[in-house]
């Protein structure tokens, strides 16, 4: 039906640009408040759909201005919204966001309707996870909702890209078995693995032999590195080089055009190749799912 299933969450990002990220303590002024479309489901529904990746998206928000305003934001860029749950009396999720001239961010989410999504409610698409290429998941809803999704995703045969981010103090086995590829950036990489000097191909391994069957490692302007199932080594694939606006969604991009790639049947070496451009395209632009890019806006 779909070939790429999202499941995940749905947030409206507050957003202020800074001189400096405050620290402990501090107090800074801001620009003003911009209020656009994000949350990681969300947001690699969003990059996949715009892509042109045939896409569904199961999450729920609340019945109040920031759903409408996600709701508004998936339709335009083409997902599919029939599993979109709208929960009455609950807030949407929401996330603060400041970004520093350099694009680099400090994200505070609140969950709100996402904290709703049940493994029950999930179970209820088993038919529609069973019938897609690539489930894509993260871990902004709650765990056992995602542990459900695992599970039905593995009895069904359905592959499963998994982004474990906001990272957990640990990963179920089940995760890393179902993980195919396991997408993280360097500090999930270095929490996952607790090896704090590696480097991106010693983290690679070690989540492999965490039990990932593959793994996909982020590394921002300086590109990813690839493990493959069965592959003996990483491939290393060198980055984009654009000026960076703001990076917040990067990643989410990265993984939803990494998903829609792996639907199609590309290797996914070549997937990671891909979504290495559009994750380029999404820094250049201010926001989340408003900078993510179309076919015909991809560099490189
Ligand atoms: O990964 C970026 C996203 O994290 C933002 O859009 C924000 O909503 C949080 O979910
Ligand atoms: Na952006």
């Amino acid at each position: 039906m779909y070939d790429v299933l999202v499941v995940g969450s749905a947030n409206a990002d507050l957003t202020v640009r800074v001189n400096r990220r405050p620290g402990a303590g501090e107090t800074a002024l801001g620009t003003d408040l911009v209020e656009s479309a994000g949350g990681k489901g969300a947001n690699q529904a969003a990059a996949a759909a715009r892509l042109g990746v045939r896409t569904a998206l199961l999450a729920k928000v609340g019945d109040d201005a920031y759903g409408e305003l996600l709701l508004a934001a998936q339709r335009a860029a083409g997902t599919g919204l029939r599993h979109v749950l709208v929960e009455k009396g609950a807030r949407t999720g929401t996330a603060m966001i400041v970004v520093d001239p350099d694009g680099d961010n400090s994200i505070v989410v609140s969950p709100g309707a996402n904290a709703l999504l049940s493994p029950a409610e999930v179970a209820a698409a088993r038919e529609v996870i069973a019938a897609s290429a690539v489930v894509s998941l993260q871990l902004e809803i709650p765990y056992g909702t995602v542990r459900e999704v695992v599970r039905i995703a593995r009895e069904t045969g359905t592959r499963v890209v998994l982004n474990p981010s906001p990272t957990p103090e640990e990963l179920d086995p089940e995760f890393f078995a179902a993980a195919d590829p396991l997408i993280v950036n360097k500090h999930e990489a270095r929490w996952l693995t607790q090896l704090h000097c590696g480097g991106p191909d010693e983290w690679a391994r070690a989540l492999r032999k965490a039990g990932a069957r593959s793994v996909v490692i982020t590394l921002g302007e300086r590109g990813a590195l690839v493990l493959e199932e069965g592959a003996a080594e990483p491939v290393r694939l060198p980055g984009i080089e654009v000026e960076a606006v703001d990076t917040t969604g990067a990643g989410d991009a990265f993984t939803g055009a990494l998903a829609g790639r792996l639907a199609a049947g590309t290797s996914l070496v070549e997937a990671a190749r891909f979504a290495v451009r559009v994750g380029a395209a999404a820094v250049t632009k201010p926001g989340a799912q408003p900078s993510y890019p179309t076919l015909s806006e991809l560099p490189g």
